[in-house]
């Protein structure tokens, strides 16, 4: 495994994510995930699946300290005092004291940033929550967070093809986590002949490169999801090779700004 040290803790850059990977089948994801050897694990309040990662986990016998839980707060929650219950709630769920990671899941432009950040603030004064994210946050709002209170991490997509070359740079000057969601592109990475040609030096998927490419760069984690075992291990099986400098750089000349998580509603990403 590889690590990345932020903020002095820490992360898995490989971590497990399970966005539509409902009740059972996200029982069984996650504590499959974890024999193999996962030990950052992924999920939101949105998820509707916090239960289930805690019945994995427990169900594991993995020790809750050599695993790097994240969760997330949904917009809906953010105002008033209803981040601190409803983070409660998910430590409820996820039976657990603690989450090693809380994000606002997406920008709420309807509450004020100081509302759930502040709660969440307190509840890392307590302990329930070891270190505050945001997620989906563009780099201005990122440094509006920051004066409000310390952070973490930016959860956003990235994969060859969406560079996010700004909120990476932002990361290094701030100390903070970049994790990756839809790291593998949804799929979309499979038939790429690049990454296949170079895979093809290593015995090595379109798939593996990737992530072995996301891990490869300081300060950032990916968290691909499976709701397939063999994938699930195939996704993990990225340690015993590396790419050259070329064959990054030749990865990152991939970018199509291509996005697929971009809602109506959702924030001016300032590209
Ligand atoms: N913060 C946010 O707003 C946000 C948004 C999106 C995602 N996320 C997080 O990021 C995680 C990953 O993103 P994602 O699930 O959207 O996309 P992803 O991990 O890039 O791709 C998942 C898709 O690729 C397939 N897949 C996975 N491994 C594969 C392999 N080795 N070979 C072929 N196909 C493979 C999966 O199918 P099967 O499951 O059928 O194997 C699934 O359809 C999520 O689960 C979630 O935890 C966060």
């Amino acid at each position: 495994m590889i690590h990345h040290t932020v903020r002095g803790a820490e992360v898995p850059a490989l971590g497990f994510g399970t966005f539509r990977l409902p009740g059972e089948d996200c029982r069984e994801g996650v504590e499959h995930a974890l024999a193999i050897g996962y030990r950052h694990i992924d999920t939101a309040q949105g998820y509707h699946n916090e239960e289930f990662v805690g019945e994995a986990i427990q169900r594991s016998g993995v020790p809750r300290d050599e695993i790097f839980l994240v969760s997330k707060v949904t917009p809906e929650n953010f105002a008033q005092d209803l981040a601190t219950t409803s983070t409660r709630e998910s430590l409820r769920k996820l039976r657990t004291d603690y989450v090693d990671l809380m994000l606002l899941h997406w920008p709420n432009p309807g509450v004020s940033l100081e509302q759930p950040l502040a709660s969440l603030a307190r509840l890392k004064r307590e302990g329930a929550v070891r270190h505050i994210g945001v997620s989906n946050f563009p780099p201005s709002m990122v440094e509006q967070a920051l004066g409000v209170t310390e952070l973490f991490c930016n959860q956003v997509e990235y994969h060859p093809y969406l560079s996010q070359t700004t909120l990476l740079e932002q990361t290094r000057e701030h100390d903070l986590l970049l994790t990756a969601y839809c790291p593998i592109a949804r799929g979309k990475v499979l038939e790429d002949t690049l990454l296949s040609d170079i895979g093809a030096r290593y015995g090595k998927t379109p798939a593996q490169v990737t992530l072995r490419w996301l891990i490869q760069q300081q300060r950032v984690a990916a968290i691909p999801k499976s709701a397939h075992a063999q994938r699930r291990i195939d996704n993990f099986d990225v340690f015993d090779f590396e790419l050259t400098d070329e064959e990054m750089q030749a990865v990152f000349a991939l970018d199509r700004e291509q996005r697929l998580v971009d809602p109506a509603n959702g924030p001016d990403w300032e590209r």
